[in-house]
């Protein structure tokens, strides 16, 4: 599906039903080295859990239960999920998950991820707007959702701390 230009060679690709366990494992990491990003903890996020994981990853579709898009080196250094849903009767999609491992930072696995999600949506040509929730120490994040063209929007729901940022997508939005 595509690459990113780190040192070490990583490859882009849908996530399926058999990355289920390296997926629980850098969720899990996720919670722990960034627990302030994310919104599960780590006795009750359904993401750690091998039957909800499974069968959120297996036939992955953005028409249907969403896709899990991951960086692979020897082993998935970064996850971006994206999630359709409705709201105000426009067909959206939700970003959630965002992570790149430490150790893998900084050297443009998470700008690929995004670029790569941002053409699946277009290329879907179904949605209107993309959205996530951001908190407010997640400065990197914030710095390249801003320089992918995402702006704050209104809130769906109040979460302290956190922002809602949304990026138009729809037939005619081209890549800021
Ligand atoms: C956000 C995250 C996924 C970025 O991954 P990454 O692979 O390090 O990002 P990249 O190397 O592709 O950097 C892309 C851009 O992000 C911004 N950025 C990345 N790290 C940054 C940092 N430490 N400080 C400021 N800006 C930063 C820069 O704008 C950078 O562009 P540049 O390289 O042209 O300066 C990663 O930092 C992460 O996992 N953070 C913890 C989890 C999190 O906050 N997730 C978001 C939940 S909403």
């Amino acid at each position: 599906m595509g690459t990113a230009s780190s040192a070490v060679p990583v490859v882009l690709r849908i996530l399926t039903a058999d990355d289920t366990d390296a997926f629980i494992r850098i969720r899990a990491l996720a919670l722990r080295t960034d627990p302030e990003a994310f919104e599960g903890r780590p006795d009750s996020d359904p993401s750690l859990d091998p039957a909800f994981v499974r069968g959120r990853l297996e036939a992955p579709s953005l028409r249907g239960k969403g896709v899990v898009l991951g960086a692979i080196t020897r082993q998935l250094v970064g996850i971006l999920g994206l999630s359709p849903e409705e709201m105000e009767s426009q067909r959206q999609l939700r970003l959630w998950g965002f992570y790149v491992v430490p150790s893998m930072r900084r050297q443009r696995v998470g700008r690929a991820l995004l670029n790569t999600a941002l053409d699946l949506v277009r290329q879907t040509a179904e949605f209107s707007r993309l959205r996530l929730r951001v908190h407010a120490s997640s400065q990197a994040a914030i710095a390249l959702y801003r320089s992918a063209g995402f702006g704050p929007v209104q809130p769906d729901r109040i979460v302290e701390g956190s922002q809602e940022f949304g990026l138009d997508v729809g037939p005619g939005e081209g890549r800021s």
